[in-house]
C-alpha cells in the first residue's frame, strides 16, 4: 500500500478548490509538507495564505459563476498540458451551507449554493477528464455525511451533497477500466470556517453532543490523502460519523428524516439563543 508521499511522487498536477480556508487549505499545508515542490493550483475567491505562494498557483474564482469556471478550466487545461508527465489530481472542495428553514432562507443563496456545490463540481470536472484519462489520475470531491440522509434545517445543503456522494460513486464506476479514479470524502462536523458562513454563532452546538464538531480539518486532510493512497473510493471520517452514515441506511428514510430534523432543529435552538423573534 504506498504511503500518500509515494501516491503524489507520480502526481504532477494537483488541482484543488476551496484552499483558502478550513479543510481544504488544511489538505494544500498536508501535501506541501509531504511533497514540498509539488505544484498545487487553487480556485477560490481568496488566496490561500502566504505559505502558498511558494509553488502554488492561485486563480482568483468564484465557482458558483459558471463563466468564472469555464475560464479558470480553460487555464487548468493549458497547466496540464504544459506539466511533466504524470497524473492529475483534482480535489473539488469549495462548498458552503445556509442554515434555516427553506421558508426563511435567501432563494439567491440557496441557487448559488446549487452553483457552487453541484454544478461546479460537475462542469469543472468534465472540462478537465480529457487530459486526466490521457495522464491517470484521481477525482476527490468532498461530500459530507449530510448527504447520507435528508437534512431539514439544511435541506438544500444536504441535498448538494447527497448529489456530490452519488455523483462521485457513480463516476467512479464509469470510469473503471480507464485510468482515473474518484474518491468521495464525507467528514461529519469539522471545525472551519463552515458554521460560520452556514448561519450559525459558534460554537453552533453544545458540547458534548453527538454532532460537536470533534475533528480538526488537518485531521480530514491527512485521512483524505490516506485514503486517496490506498485507492479508497469513498472515506466516511471517524467512527461516529461511519455510524451516522450506517443509521441513515438502516432505517426508513422517512424515520431517518424526522430524528435528523429533531436533532437539527435543536441547533437552531442553540444558534438563535437570545433571538427576541
Ligand atoms: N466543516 C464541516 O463541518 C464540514 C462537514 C462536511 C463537509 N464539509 C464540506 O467541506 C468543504 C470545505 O468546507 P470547510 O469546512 O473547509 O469550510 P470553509 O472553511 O468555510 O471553507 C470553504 C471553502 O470554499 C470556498 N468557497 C466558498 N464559496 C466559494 C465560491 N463561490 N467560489 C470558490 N470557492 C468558494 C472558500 O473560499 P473563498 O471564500 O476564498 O472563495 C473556502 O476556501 C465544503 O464542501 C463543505 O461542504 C464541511
Amino acid at each position: 500500500m504506498p504511503t500518500p508521499t509515494e501516491y503524489l511522487k507520480h502526481t504532477s498536477v494537483i488541482i484543488i478548490t476551496g484552499g483558502s480556508s478550513g479543510i481544504g487549505c488544511s489538505i494544500i499545508k498536508a501535501i506541501k509538507n509531504l511533497a514540498p515542490t509539488a505544484t498545487v493550483c487553487n480556485l477560490s475567491r481568496s488566496k490561500p495564505g502566504d505559505f502558498f505562494d511558494q509553488h502554488g498557483i492561485h486563480i482568483a474564482t468564484d465557482l458558483s459563476d459558471p463563466t468564472a469556471v469555464a475560464a479558470a478550466a480553460e487555464q487548468l487545461n493549458i497547466i496540464i498540458a504544459e506539466a511533466e508527465p504524470g497524473e492529475v489530481l483534482l480535489i473539488n472542495n469549495s462548498g458552503f451551507g445556509d442554515y434555516g428553514r427553506q421558508q426563511d432562507l435567501d432563494r439567491g443563496k440557496q441557487l448559488q449554493m446549487i452553483d457552487l456545490n453541484v454544478r461546479a463540481i460537475v462542469d469543472l470536472t468534465s472540462r478537465l477528464l480529457p487530459q486526466m484519462l490521457k495522464r491517470g489520475g484521481c477525482v476527490v470531491n468532498v461530500a459530507s455525511t449530510a448527504g447520507f440522509q435528508p437534512t431539514a434545517y439544511l435541506a438544500t445543503y444536504g441535498a448538494t451533497k447527497a448529489f456530490v456522494l452519488n455523483w462521485t460513486l457513480a463516476l467512479g464506476e464509469d470510469l473503471r477500466g480507464t485510468k482515473v479514479r474518484t474518491l468521495a470524502v464525507c467528514p461529519g462536523p469539522t471545525r472551519s470556517n463552515f458554521f460560520k458562513s452556514a448561519g450559525f454563532e459558534t460554537p453552533p452546538m453544545q458540547e458534548g453532543t453527538s454532532l460537536t464538531p470533534d475533528m480538526t480539518s488537518e485531521e480530514v486532510a491527512d485521512l483524505t490523502l490516506q485514503a486517496l493512497a490506498e485507492g479508497k473510493s469513498l472515506l466516511v471520517t471517524g467512527w461516529k460519523n461511519k455510524l451516522i452514515a450506517l443509521f441513515g441506511s438502516k432505517f426508513p428514510i422517512i424515520v431517518v428524516t424526522r430524528i435528523g430534523a429533531a436533532i437539527l432543529r435543536k441547533m437552531r435552538l442553540e444558534a438563535h439563543k437570545g433571538d427576541s423573534k
